[in-house]
């Protein structure tokens, strides 16, 4: 009986012992393979892998979480803000620029070309002073009205030289931006 007892009951221990073993040896795989894991994860973030794709995928992740909570971001180049827009008209009135030019409804201005319908307007001219589009035409005719001049004024040929060359430097970035947009909205026809 004893006898027979013995070799089972060392058999269980070998085979409790050997389930141990596969216990241990199966949790320490499982952790090498999630620090594998973790590893080939941040390597193509932070190396400076030569798949683009890689790389591109790694710099939207942290920028959309935040923009998940801002979706009308795509929006604004084609639909400026209102407020955006008032301060504009705010500084249009503000720094004088109706002395000299006519914003329908706004201003009176005869002493430039009016600006009622710049929006329409600032595409053409825009290659006729050779700059990108109708908005980079806007803000170099501010920053620097001697950059090109246009040729009609309400009086007569427009002369260089009237305008103040100064708006660069006494508006502040956003002033500007929101000078641009407010004129690149103007297309009330005339
Ligand atoms: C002292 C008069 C005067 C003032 C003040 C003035 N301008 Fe002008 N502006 C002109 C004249 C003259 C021209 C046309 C000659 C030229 O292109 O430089 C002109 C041209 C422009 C043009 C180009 C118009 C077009 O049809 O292509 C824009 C845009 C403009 N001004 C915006 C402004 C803004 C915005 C302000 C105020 C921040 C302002 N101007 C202030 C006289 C003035």
């Amino acid at each position: 009986m004893n006898a027979n007892e013995q070799p089972d009951g060392i058999l269980l221990d070998l085979i409790r012992y050997a389930m141990n073993i596969a216990t241990v040896v199966g949790g320490l795989v499982l952790v090498a393979g999630l620090l594998v894991i973790m590893v080939v994860r941040a390597n193509p973030a932070s190396g400076p892998s030569p798949g683009g794709e890689q790389a591109s995928q790694a710099v939207p992740a942290p920028t959309e979480a935040p923009a998940a909570g801002e979706p009308a971001e795509p929006e604004a180049p084609e639909a400026p803000s209102p407020g955006l827009l008032a301060l504009g008209e705010e500084v249009f009135v503000n720094q004088g620029c109706g002395a000299c030019h006519t914003i329908e409804g706004v201003a009176q201005g005869v002493v430039g070309p009016a600006l009622t319908n710049m929006g329409a307007v600032a595409g053409g001219r825009a290659g006729e002073a050779g700059v990108a589009d109708a908005e980079a035409y806007v803000r170099q005719s501010i920053v620097e009205p001697n950059a090109y001049t246009v040729e009609e004024c309400p009086t007569g040929a427009c002369a260089p030289g009237v305008m103040p060359a100064n708006f660069g430097d006494v508006l502040s970035e956003e002033e500007l931006d929101a000078l641009v947009e407010y004129l690149l909205v103007q297309e009330g026809g005339g």
